[in-house]
């Protein structure tokens, strides 16, 4: 049955795409998923802030199917180039059309394999996006080949059925390390693939800094800053570690190595990684995309009929990672300590209040709307539960 395409607008792009993408974006000719939308909107507004810091801004998208990312890329940020590649021909005819839908006049098209593009390629580039189906991993390092001394790389990931999934065959497969499935396993999943994406630049003598890093939906994603110079690369690779837990009491640890029982109560210790245990953010960059994003609110009223989420849900969203970079890894579910420890679910800002009370800072999280990142331990969060001092 011939596919019906119908006109959308995400932010200033204007996008050609399959109208079923709405019912079920899973099994298209063309590859178009509206709930993206968020993921997108967040990495174009990274890239503006993003710019200052390399040397010009040819950009690739690298599995670009419709070209959504690159074209909402170029219409939101002044680029140099941009480098569409998507090996599927029905993608590149769409592509072609939402190139002139929008008047793009500095971008480029290869239908073909990526690995190949990158390694044919004669040019070296500023930013280098990779969204595929499931891992990305099998790209990463052509992909590193082909940055600049100083260079971006842009990496979603979905195969989280994997990473937070707690299967460990295929994750230790791609990734080299261990999930568990657990209440944070979607930060797990994001300090894996950071953790990959490090050791990966280390290999080609890269040092890794994380920009922008989150969870939303069916997808992790994280912006890394990558820079030629084995002292970085060397100091990239101290930030690799492990992080443990106790199911039993719920206690957790970060460590560069293995640690066999838990310090709590010394039941056995379950283990997660190799993974990224530093910082996930960037702050000045996201205090950046804050103050950008509350000018725009003050000053302009979201158009109809666009797709993309509105700037006051990003902001917030935004504001989460401000507040979480604040903290080490992992973060307590509040729900699932009340079940675990036969406690009253009490409100979040109570609890909060409560940890404030016994000297601990605490932060809500982008994962879910139960967690909290703190610095006190579990006793300490048992304690706030039940609300003694
Ligand atoms: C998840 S989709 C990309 C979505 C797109 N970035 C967006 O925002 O709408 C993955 C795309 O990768 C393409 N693809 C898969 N394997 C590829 C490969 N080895 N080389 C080039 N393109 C590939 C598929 O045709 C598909 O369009
Ligand atoms: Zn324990």
């Amino acid at each position: 049955m011939k596919t019906k395409f119908i006109t959308v607008n995400e932010g200033n792009a204007k996008l050609l795409v399959p109208e079923k993408a709405f019912s079920d974006p899973f099994h298209l000719p063309v590859f178009y998923n509206p709930a993206m939308g968020f993921n997108r909107k967040v990495s174009s507004l990274a890239l503006k802030f993003c710019l200052p810091m390399l040397d010009d801004s040819t950009v690739v998208d690298g599995l670009c199917a419709l070209g959504s990312r690159g074209i909402l890329y170029a219409k939101e940020n002044k680029l140099k180039r941009v480098y569409f590649v998507d090996a599927n021909p029905d993608a590149i005819k769409v592509l072609k059309k939402n190139i002139k839908l929008n008047g793009l006049k500095n971008a480029k098209v290869a239908e073909e394999d990526l690995n190949k593009f990158f390694v044919n390629s004669s040019e070296n580039f500023d930013f280098i996006e990779i969204d595929p189906f499931g891992s990305p991993v099998f790209f990463l390092q052509n992909a590193i080949r082909k940055l600049k001394k100083i260079g971006i790389l842009s990496i979603t990931a979905t195969d989280l059925a994997n990473l937070a999934g707690g299967k460990t065959i295929p994750t230790k497969k791609h990734y080299n390390a261990k999930p568990i499935r657990n209440e944070y396993s979607h930060e797990i999943a994001l300090r894996i693939l950071i953790g990959k994406i490090a050791k990966e630049l280390a290999l080609q003598d890269y040092g890794c800094q994380p920009l922008v890093s989150f969870y939303r939906g069916h997808a992790i994603k994280a912006m890394v800053l990558c820079e030629r110079n084995s002292d970085l690369a060397d100091k990239s690779l101290e930030e690799i570690g492990y992080i443990m837990h106790c199911e039993k009491c719920l206690n957790r640890k970060v460590s560069k190595r293995i640690i066999g029982k838990c310090d709590n109560c010394k039941n056995k210790f379950e283990y997660a990684g190799e993974l990224w245990i530093g910082k996930m953010q960037k702050k000045g960059l996201l205090l950046e995309m804050e103050k950008d994003l509350e000018i725009k609110l003050r000053d302009k009223v979201q158009k109809k009929g666009d797709l993309l989420p509105s700037d006051l849900e990003i902001l917030k969203f935004i504001k989460f990672l401000i507040a979480e970079n604040d903290f080490g890894p992992t973060f307590y579910d509040l729900h699932v300590l009340a079940k675990k420890f036969s406690l009253v679910v009490r409100k979040t800002d109570d609890i909060m209040l409560s940890l404030k009370m016994q000297g601990f800072d605490s932060c809500k999280v982008h994962y879910v709307s139960t967690g909290i990142k703190t610095d006190a331990g579990i006793r300490e969060m048992k304690r706030a539960m039940t609300n003694k001092k």
